[in-house]
């Protein structure tokens, strides 16, 4: 096996499951459906990120500025002081207003990326950024062209995205599972036995490494995500 740069998410117990971490500028998509964790993996990647002295660009359709730094902080990660540092950026797009969010993606964001020195971006969602496009040729070519124009700056990013509600292995659209390099899926599984929603990930895809086919619980708390590593899910 070719040794790959690893890239820490800083999730306990996920990054055994990768064998150290992400490999480096891979572009990996976080599905699940609401209220999974898709946002708060984002969040603790740019946070393991920032701790490693990596610069990092969070990009969000969904909260603004603000809340995205509330939504860190309640997790005890303060983003603030790496704002004014210049070493993170957090950018809200408009999912609404098409016409300038896709002028900025396609021709704003790759030269920002390259000038801000940025090694770890996330899309949070990229559900709500291909809305922007109407026909399905439109969000395919344009996806593929953001994910390649992102990986060709060396950045290793990460997309959330919402998963279609009959599947909860497939991204609404269909496209970012082919498109990315890697997929983890975020699932709540059902239990007839206790009364209580458990939460499960797989690595259903990752290219160029070997690493771990099992369903592993995981849990929310406010110091964020950790993956049982050591615990079988059923
Ligand atoms: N500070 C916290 N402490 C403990 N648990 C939290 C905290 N913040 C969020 N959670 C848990 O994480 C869940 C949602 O996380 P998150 O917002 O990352 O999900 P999401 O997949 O991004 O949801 P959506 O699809 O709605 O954007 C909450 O419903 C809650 O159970
Ligand atoms: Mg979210």
């Amino acid at each position: 096996m070719i040794d790959m740069d690893r890239v820490k998410t800083g999730i306990e117990g996920l990054d055994e499951m990768l064998e150290g971490g992400l490999p480096r500028s891979h572009a990996v998509a976080v599905l699940g459906s609401f209220g999974t964790g898709k946002t708060t993996f984002a969040l603790q990647y740019i946070q393991q990120g920032l701790k490693e002295g990596e610069k990092g660009i969070f990009i969000s359709l969904e909260e603004d500025q603000e809340s995205v730094i509330a939504n860190a902080r309640s997790f005890g990660w303060e983003l603030q002081p790496y704002i004014e540092q210049k070493k993170l950026s957090i950018v809200k797009l408009e999912p609404t207003d098409a016409k300038t969010t896709i002028t900025r993606v396609k021709s704003e964001l790759p030269e920002f990326i390259k000038s801000f020195g940025a090694t770890r971006i996330v899309i949070d969602s990229v559900s709500l950024l291909n809305l922007l496009f109407d026909a399905d040729h439109e969000k395919r070519s344009n996806l593929f062209a953001l994910i390649q124009m992102i990986k060709r700056t060396g950045a290793t990013c990460i997309m959330t995205a919402e998963v279609n509600d009959d599947n909860p292995n497939s991204s609404r659209d269909g496209l970012v599972e082919y498109a990315s390099d890697g997929v983890i899926a975020l699932r709540y599984e059902e239990s007839k036995e206790k009364a209580e929603v458990q939460l499960t990930v797989r690595v259903m895809k990752m290219r160029r490494t070997t690493h771990s086919r099992r369903v592993k619980p995981y849990t929310i708390s406010n110091k964020g995500i950790q993956v049982h590593a050591a615990a079988e899910a059923f």
